[in-house]
């Protein structure tokens, strides 16, 4: 068995946790931040190299204006206090979206923070920001015409947000719900799905680790026999 790489992670169901315990859909992204916190200290501990989060989907602008203000606080704020706590545990930050719609701000702060950790090399966090899959395949095609390279699988995956990442090995989305949500679309092709009905703040280490096990015992093919 090889050990996973790359956990890919959809964080669905904050906005029910937050209406059902909180009656707010806000706390729930903000107990959805801690369940984050947890994931990213358990990937270390189980020697994960790359694990990539979906933050903020190309979609996600069409929610209300203040739930999106509310998000981009987050953000800040984890960007913020947690800097320090990313680069004493060996973390990089890597983020992949289009980043042209944040507030300049946030958009800084990114740059900083992906420059204060690039040289770490214990775990890679990527933040999915303002990412779409399709709206990625356009920009690499579009490289590809101007600069008139041929197109082929090795180029395409090379033109990339998640140029020089290895695939995922398994995607978890919590939630309930079974669906990719334009995320990842080219990446997951061979990658293991695992779809759970916990909303993302009730999302825990026990629950990490059994989906971990369960992902040592399958025999991965890519496609061969045995
Ligand atoms: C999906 O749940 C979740 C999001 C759109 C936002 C995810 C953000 C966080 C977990 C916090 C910020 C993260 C970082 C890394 C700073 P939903 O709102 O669609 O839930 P619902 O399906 O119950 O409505």
């Amino acid at each position: 068995m090889i050990p996973p790489k790359h956990v890919a992670i959809i964080m669905d169901g904050n906005g029910r946790w937050g209406i059902k315990n909180k009656n707010s859909r806000n706390l729930g992204h903000k107990a959805g931040l801690k369940t984050v916190e947890t994931i990213i200290r358990s990937s270390v501990k189980n020697n994960i190299k790359f694990l990539t989060l979906y933050a903020f989907s190309t979609e996600n602008w069409k929610r209300p204006k203040l739930e999106i203000k509310f998000l981009m606080n987050l953000l800040e704020t984890f960007l913020i206090e947690k800097i320090n706590n990313l680069v004493n545990q060996g973390i990089s930050l890597k983020v992949i979206g289009d980043l042209k719609k944040f507030p300049k701000k946030i958009q800084d702060q990114l740059i900083n923070a992906q420059n204060k950790t690039k040289k770490n090399t214990k775990l890679k966090l990527i933040l999915a920001l303002n990412y779409g899959s399709k709206n990625e395949l356009v920009h690499a095609f579009k490289i590809l015409k101007k600069k008139r390279i041929s197109v082929n699988e090795f180029n395409i995956s090379n033109n990339l947000f998640t140029k020089n990442i290895p695939d995922p090995d398994f995607l978890i989305r919590t939630g309930n719900t079974h669906r990719l949500s334009n995320f990842l679309l080219w990446q997951l092709a061979y990658t293991e799905l695992f779809f759970e009905k916990k909303l993302w703040p009730d999302f825990n280490n026990n629950d990490y680790n059994r989906i971990l096990r369960n992902f040592r015992k399958i025999q991965r093919n890519f496609g061969r026999i045995k």
